[in-house]
């Protein structure tokens, strides 16, 4: 039985990885889950320099999910590079680095900082406000895309991944943009802008006003968007929004995604990722599926 996927060039053992932001760097999540099994590792994001975040609160629940506005709070790429990337190179997995920035110079500083190190892809969060665009979030603009996307792939050694939002129109015209820019795969979605008001205190429940939804409930508007995106472009996809269990990877797999990354999930259930490593075994047993690759983009 074959569970190996190729992502863009890169031999993931399975097709099972954490969501950027979900997981810390790993160290978080090392007590309960052996990093060893999983098909690699997305780090939270990574800007140039230490981001503070935003005011608190910054996470909210809601029905079959959360709300976060975390603001992507990081320590900086110098911290990142002296202390996490050593810290995942001890594990047999791959590392997958999530970047963000609010200008192109902010990506392009972390990229060429990455580019020396020992990590296996970068995942490039588009969905972060671009300071030069009235803080519209560069993965809204297909031009900002592909321009942003070709920048990157310039100086990139490792593939480039592109994270879309799904806070747009045509999620299909933004993967093409990022597969016309050069980018070796995409991965989608990151969280849906929601909001939240807390009757008791007459006021929004995140200091932000708005915040990130993520979880079961947008799991069908994720798979949508990834079937719709495997239909727009050949580059690989990595599938991600409210995966709980190994049925829920399924749906994105066979919906088009070469690998899938699971978040909110971990929160209340830090084991996740390595039930649907095993979940996936047991269908593959149960079905007769000699390769999870016969499985990816299957609905048509
Ligand atoms: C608390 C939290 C922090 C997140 N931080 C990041 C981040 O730093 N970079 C990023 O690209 N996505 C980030 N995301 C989005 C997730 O990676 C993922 O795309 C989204 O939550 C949908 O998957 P899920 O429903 O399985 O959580 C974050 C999500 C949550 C809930």
């Amino acid at each position: 039985m074959n569970m190996k996927v190729n992502l863009a060039g890169v031999e993931l053992k399975n097709p099972v990885m954490t969501a950027s932001g979900t997981f810390g760097s790993g160290a978080e999540y090392s007590e309960f889950v052996d990093l060893n099994k999983l098909g690699a590792v997305v780090t939270k994001g990574v800007a140039h320099v230490p981001w503070s975040g935003n005011d608190t609160p910054r996470i909210a629940e809601i029905h079959s999910g959360m709300m976060n506005a975390i603001g992507l709070q990081n320590p900086g790429i110098d911290v990142f590079c002296e202390r996490d990337i050593p810290y995942l190179q001890q594990f047999d997995t791959k590392v997958i680095v999530n970047v963000c920035g609010h200008a192109p110079e902010e990506y392009l500083a972390v990229v060429e900082r990455l580019a020396e190190e020992p990590i296996d892809m970068m995942e490039i969060n588009i969905s972060c406000p671009n300071v030069n665009a009235n803080f519209l979030a560069f993965g809204q603009d297909p031009r900002h895309v592909e321009e942003l996307t070709a920048q990157i792939k310039k100086i990139a050694k490792q593939p480039v991944i592109m994270k879309l939002t799904p806070n747009v129109t045509d999620i299909a015209e933004i993967a093409r943009a990022a597969e016309a820019g050069g980018a070796d795969g995409v991965s989608l979605i990151n969280t849906l802008t929601g909001m939240k008001i807390d009757v008791k205190r007459r006021t929004f429940a995140l200091a932000n006003k708005t915040g990130g939804v993520s979880g079961p409930c947008v799991k069908p508007i994720a798979v949508r968007m990834v079937y719709q995106v495997a239909q727009a472009v050949k580059i690989p996809i990595i599938g991600m929004g409210g995966i709980q269990n190994a049925e829920d990877a399924l749906e994105f797999i066979m919906a088009g995604a070469t690998a899938v990354s699971v978040g909110t999930a971990n929160f209340t259930n830090p084991y996740a990722t390595v039930e649907i490593i095993e979940g996936l075994e047991r269908y593959m047993k149960e079905n007769g599926v000699e390769d999870i690759r016969e499985l990816i983009g299957i609905v048509k």
